[in-house]
């Protein structure tokens, strides 16, 4: 497995093997950052064979984060530039979109995972559709700022699994 190293995200080898088990076609990322969970994604697409695409989206105003120039010539380089289209658009202005498989990493918490699962849930369970998002541990809700709700706070009602250790890095699934 031909993947980038994350110096934090161990986890992304499940987000490739999420990839290469479902065989999605179509894919929505929110939170693409720097591009490496994007590039495993798109990896895994292109080292199966897989007839899919990645529509992800950002607002690119986090220094921190960088740019979309920089995110896309990542991809250039990892040569999966014709899976991936990178889009400016904030989260709260998405006009839902059918999708097989999405991937949630904007900064998470239980208030922004909620407000995703109201808008996703019927095509979870009408579509089948499986969402992987960043977070959903013990250990990560430390670290979701005052006056908003912690992840383990809405588990139950959007029914999420934790795919990780109680780790602060740590991915979910919700299906
Ligand atoms: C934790 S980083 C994502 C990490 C990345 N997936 C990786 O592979 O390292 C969070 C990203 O979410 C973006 N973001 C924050 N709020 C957003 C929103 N409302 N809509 C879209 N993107 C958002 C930020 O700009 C940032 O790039």
């Amino acid at each position: 497995m031909n993947i980038p190293s994350h110096g934090k995200y161990n986890w992304l080898p499940k987000l490739y093997n999420a990839i290469t088990a479902l065989k999605p076609s179509k894919i929505i990322e929110f939170g693409p950052a720097g591009g490496q969970t994007t590039i495993t994604m798109a990896m895994a697409l292109k080292d199966n064979n897989i007839d899919g695409f990645i529509k992800s989206y950002d607002i690119w105003n986090d220094r921190y984060w960088g740019s979309q120039y920089n995110t896309q010539n990542q991809i250039d380089a990892w040569g999966v530039r014709d899976y991936i289209q990178l889009n400016n658009l904030d989260f709260y202005d998405w006009e839902p979109e059918p999708f097989n498989f999405m991937y949630f990493d904007i900064n998470n918490d239980g208030d922004k995972i909620m407000k995703l699962y109201d808008i996703v849930k019927e095509q979870i369970d009408m579509a089948g559709s499986v969402v992987y998002f960043e977070g959903g541990s013990k250990e990560r809700d430390r670290y979701v700022k005052d006056g908003h709700k912690k992840m383990n706070e809405i588990k139950s009602e959007v029914g999420y699994q934790l795919l990780t250790e109680n780790t602060k890095y740590s991915l979910s699934r919700i299906s």
